[in-house]
């Protein structure tokens, strides 16, 4: 157990609209994971994060952090070692200028000026925005907002970050250099991420396992590789397999191309190509 990093247990939480939003959820996140939570919008990811991160109190079930229900921790604490970095960036970047956003959370934890000058200006190499100290948070690129979020809470030493739709609203290069500063934040600094997410391209890349949610329930998890394996009920929750993972499949089933299994990658999908066109090389 001493390797749990968060431990979700039937998770049951409804709006005072009414909406039931989470629907009886539990998953069980390591120390050192990737995790994608992959669902159609609606389906709960942020109500899920929002748990995670106690900013939803009045939910049935449990979440315990690092062994101990998170109802029993102050924010304080909670807030040490988790960091939740919204959607919009705009909902979480408020003072004039970087430097000073980025410093708004060490300062607050009592840390001095030095050492708070040393976090911020590492969190900001970290996330490539250094040079940009001065510059107001209004005049950076949505990008760079995002990263900004990120730097903020990286400052602060969090374990646990958990991101809601980190690469959403970026172009596809801004995409995939979200998901290696992750992926890097993850590997070499040991961060635990948990991302939630709707797109199924790139995630396979980066994740170590994703749960797949559905209106309010966990409908899979796994390995992508075993979340992708059974694409027919995709449809069905509204998402769809990779898109090279797609044109392996349909080759496969409706071409009778004997692939022995389904890629998630270009790279995969090259190899396993070439292994069932060409099976002498
Ligand atoms: N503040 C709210 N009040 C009432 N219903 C909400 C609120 N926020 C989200 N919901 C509803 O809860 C469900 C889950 O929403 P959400 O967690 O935002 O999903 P996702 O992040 O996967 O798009 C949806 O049906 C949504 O309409
Ligand atoms: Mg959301």
């Amino acid at each position: 157990m001493d390797d749990m990093m968060l431990s979700v247990k039937s998770l049951i939480y409804k709006y005072p609209d009414g909406t039931h939003a989470l629907n009886d959820i539990s998953l069980d996140i390591k120390k050192g994971e990737f995790i994608g939570l992959l669902g159609a919008n609606g389906s709960g990811k942020t109500t899920l994060l929002r748990a995670m991160d106690r900013l939803i109190k009045d939910f049935e079930g449990s979440v315990h952090l690092c062994g101990v229900d998170i109802k029993t921790l102050t924010p304080k604490e909670i807030y040490k070692k988790v960091g939740l970095v919204f959607q919009n960036p705009d909902d979480q970047l408020f003072a004039p200028t970087v430097f000073e956003d980025v410093a708004f959370g060490p300062l607050n934890m009592g840390l001095d000026t030095k050492e708070v000058e040393r976090r911020v200006l590492n969190a900001l190499k970290e996330v490539e925005l250094s040079g940009f100290e001065k510059k107001s948070v209004h005049n950076l690129s949505f990008g760079q907002r995002k990263r900004a979020c990120i730097a903020g809470l990286l400052a602060m030493g969090h374990e646990l970050l958990l991101l809601d739709e980190p690469t959403a609203g970026l172009d596809p290069m801004g995409e995939y250099k979200m998901m290696k500063l992750l992926h890097k934040l993850n590997k070499e600094n040991g961060v635990t991420i948990v991302m939630a997410t709707h797109s199924v391209d790139l995630v396979p890349l980066f994740l170590n396992r994703l749960y797949i949610l559905s209106r309010g329930r966990v409908t899979r998890g796994g390995a992508p590789e075993d979340v992708f394996s059974a694409p027919d009920d995709m449809e069905n929750i509204k998402l769809r397999l990779p898109h090279i993972a797609e044109l392996i499949y349909r080759l496969k089933h409706e071409d009778n191309i004997p692939f022995e299994r389904i890629p998630l990658s270009i790279g995969e999908a090259r190899r396993e190509i070439i292994k069932t066109l060409r099976p002498e090389t």
